[in-house]
């Protein structure tokens, strides 16, 4: 049928046709937005869950919730390596300037900034600035001092984030910050921020973090403070139920006028396991495929292999190549012992039980295995297990050809 008419969306981050299965996480959001914005205690939101389910497209739909609430909004990206201040600096000037047309005194939306622009310019510890660290935020005030400027960064935060809490409630709704890839801070960075969330939970301050990030985000929080559990509210956001996969499918189609035949949307949910990055994939090569309507579960079979390279090349080899020699020799051996398909979980594998395959010391592996966790491509699961990021990743290199 006519690509261009075609709505379903692969891709990292692209916004779906049609948000299926997540009115559970909207609503609760809708509540923690409207308890915080009346001072009220409540806890912030963690989205967990592998690569392509769907989490940057749920936290920018939460960010358009509150923003359809007039609240100050920013998001940031964090990066391995990457320290935190400068963009949780932009993040929260983003929020700043969106609530500053609603705020009678001009002067203490000024007075915010400074503490901004000193936080922002601030480094951590004693470090001097280099001069190619000459950064500027754009900020076309001052900087204070005094304030937010002493290179703690867990000190810093809790004063910044005060402040600009203080402006929020002077307009009567609140500020949202929210983190992708939330995995990626660092220890002292998730510190600083879960005490600075502790604090301002403390005075009822309208300000909160949403988080999202892979599955043992919320074994580093608590790692970083052991009240992190009571400070955030973990959402596993997992693969589509049936339901969902097809109202996923069935929807943006229906306003194209076309539908499917159940037998092919089973074929469909066979191929995708409910993963949307999947769902989006199968659903886009089937419509290309497809000579009318409604969709026949041929459609379905004849797109397959289109849909399977598309994902060989943008999903799974995109992540493979990330990886060294080494790291690939260790996911390779994590696939063998993963073999087990009826359960599509994540399955998870003891690291010793790697390490035998291997025929080597895990401590030797060690290397391999951390830097494979930094690169987001595996996470450490339960006592000593490793399991893939990526769904249907042990599939997909089991069909790759060993190397020579
Ligand atoms: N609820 C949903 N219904 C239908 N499709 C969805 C849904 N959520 C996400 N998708 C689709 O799934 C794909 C992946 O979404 P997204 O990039 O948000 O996942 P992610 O969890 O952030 O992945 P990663 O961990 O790789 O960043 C996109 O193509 C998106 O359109
Ligand atoms: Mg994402």
């Amino acid at each position: 049928m006519d690509p261009v008419r075609n709505p379903y969306a692969p891709g990292a981050g692209q916004r779906p046709p049609e948000l299926a299965g997540r009115d559970r996480e909207l609503s609760v959001f809708d509540v923690v937005l409207e308890r915080v914005s009346r001072g009220r205690p409540e806890r912030s939101l963690v989205l967990t869950g592998l690569r392509g389910v769907g989490k940057t497209v749920l936290l920018n739909t939460l960010r358009s919730q509150a923003i359809g609430r007039l609240w100050g909004t920013g998001k940031i990206e964090a990066r391995p390596d990457q320290s935190l201040r400068r963009p949780l600096s932009a993040a929260l000037h983003m929020a700043i300037r969106e609530l500053a047309p609603h705020h009678r005194a001009p002067d203490r939306i000024d007075d915010v900034l400074a503490v901004l622009k000193a936080f922002a310019l601030r480094t951590e510890g004693n470090a001097p600035t280099k001069l190619r660290d000459r950064w500027q935020p754009g900020i076309d005030v001052p900087p204070a001092q005094g304030r937010a400027d002493s290179g703690d960064i867990e000190i810093d935060l809790v004063e910044l984030l005060g402040d600009a809490a203080g402006v929020a409630t002077d307009v009567g709704t609140g500020i949202a910050l929210f983190i992708d890839e939330m995995q990626d801070l660092s220890p002292a960075d998730v510190s600083a921020l879960c005490a600075a969330c502790h604090e301002l939970s403390q005075t009822g301050a309208p300000l909160i973090v949403v988080g999202a990030g892979l599955p043992h985000l919320p074994a580093l929080l608590s790692a970083a403070k052991s009240y992190s559990e009571r400070l955030f509210r973990y959402q596993r956001i997992d693969r589509l139920d049936r339901i969902s996969a097809d109202q996923a499918l069935c929807a943006p189609a229906l306003r194209e006028d076309v539908e499917f035949e159940p037998k092919a949307l089973d074929a469909l949910y066979d191929a995708s396991g409910g993963y949307p990055y999947f769902v989006q994939a199968y659903g886009k090569a089937t419509w290309d495929h497809a000579t009318g309507s409604p969709i026949t579960p041929d459609d379905v079979r004849v797109a397959a292999p289109d849909a399977e390279a598309e994902l060989a090349v943008g999903f799974f080899g995109s992540r493979f190549e990330r990886a060294t020699p080494a790291e690939r020799e260790y996911m390779r051996a994590m696939a063998a012992l993963t073999t087990d398909e009826t359960s599509d979980m994540d399955a998870a594998v003891p690291t010793a039980e790697v390490a035998r395959a291997l025929g080597r010391k895990p401590a030797s592996l060690s290397p391999a295995r951390d830097a494979l966790i930094k690169k987001g491509l595996i996470y450490c699961g339960e006592r000593g297990t490793v399991a893939f990021t990526v769904p249907h990743f042990g599939r997909y290199l089991r069909t790759q050809p060993a190397p020579e």
